[in-house]
């Protein structure tokens, strides 16, 4: 039977980008490209968010592709953020049509129609991506917010900065554990995530896990749930200190149902820990497994 240690390091593998998704995301990047490039003066665009960061776990949706207008498209950021969404959706809609294009708040969203086996498979395509207008602001970015009518800051290199930080500080396995987390948000059987937006895990985890890496994913685990149930209340700033606390789209009860939903899976780590301590290490992996998902491995 497989160890927990090599459960968890394959797990963990599983959720890393491999190759031919690189190729598809870039594949995909190149043709919203230069569809977006023939209706908009763009001076850059690159992928962006937890997919460039490697914090974005599977199946792969919603990879952010970030578009830096240029000067002559101006006229956008004096006008209401719904106008360069608008905007946007209808030249991506005239390419992709109604049914696979939705508006965000502040991006839009394009589905490619994959399918996703019940392994969480896709055969090394991703799902979908996040198209997002934004403008240069001095060394930082503007984006629209339609939710808020507002404008808001942000920069994508100092998120990437402290995820880099936090992984070097946790000797490598901060990101695969932030990648694990979000898989066990993402887990269909708590029916709407528990924490949203998934973003939110990734800020908090930048706090919650500090003191180095104890050598062991059930003991981490244990603690980082209890951690979140007690800290997810609090309010959680953009790490870069530049946009709206990341926390802000959580009402009460969002955060009332996460609080109980971490409890839940701090109980679920600490009864795996112990069918492994009696020696039922096949339950034990069946618990893990039930905790995170399908590509949780059980050999
Ligand atoms: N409140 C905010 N203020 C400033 N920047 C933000 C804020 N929320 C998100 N961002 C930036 O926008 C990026 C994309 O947001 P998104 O919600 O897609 O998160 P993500 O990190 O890509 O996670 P996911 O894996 O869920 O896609 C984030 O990675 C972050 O760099
Ligand atoms: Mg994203």
């Amino acid at each position: 039977m497989i160890s927990l240690d090599d459960a968890f390091r394959k797990f963990r593998s599983r959720l890393e980008l491999n190759e031919n998704e690189k190729k598809n995301a870039i594949a995909r990047h190149t043709e919203v490209r230069e569809h977006i490039n023939s209706k908009f003066k763009v001076d850059r665009d690159f992928l962006t968010g937890s997919y460039a960061r490697y914090t974005k776990t599977k199946p792969l949706k919603d990879v952010d592709i970030f578009f830096e207008l240029a000067d002559s498209e101006r006229g956008y950021r004096d006008k209401a953020p719904s106008e360069v969404i608008d905007a946007f959706y209808t030249a991506l809609v005239e390419k992709y049509g109604h049914e696979k294009v939705s508006k965000q708040s502040r991006s839009l969203n394009v589905d490619f129609g994959v399918d996703v086996d019940s392994d969480d498979n896709t055969h090394y395509r991703i799902l979908s991506v996040d198209v997002i207008p934004a403008f240069r602001a001095g060394d930082d970015y503007e984006i629209p917010d339609t939710a808020s009518g507002a404008w808001i800051k942000t920069n994508p290199e100092k998120h990437a900065t402290k995820a880099t930080a936090a992984n070097k500080a946790y000797s490598g396995e901060w990101k695969g554990i932030v990648r694990m987390l979000k898989y066990w948000n993402n887990n269909p059987k708590h029916g709407e995530k528990p924490v949203k937006p998934s973003f939110l895990l990734e800020v908090m985890a930048l706090d919650c896990l500090h003191g180095g890496w104890g050598g062991r994913f059930d003991y981490e685990f244990q603690g980082l749930f209890a951690t979140l149930a007690t800290r997810i209340h609090d309010t959680w700033p953009d790490p870069a200190g530049l946009g709206p606390p990341v926390s802000d789209s959580m009402d009460a009860a969002r955060k009332a149902r996460a609080k109980t939903l971490l409890e839940a899976a701090a109980r679920e780590v600490t009864l795996a820990i112990n069918l492994a301590r009696q020696g039922k290490n096949g339950q034990a992996l069946d618990a893990w497994r039930t905790l995170f998902g399908p590509k949780f491995p059980k050999s």
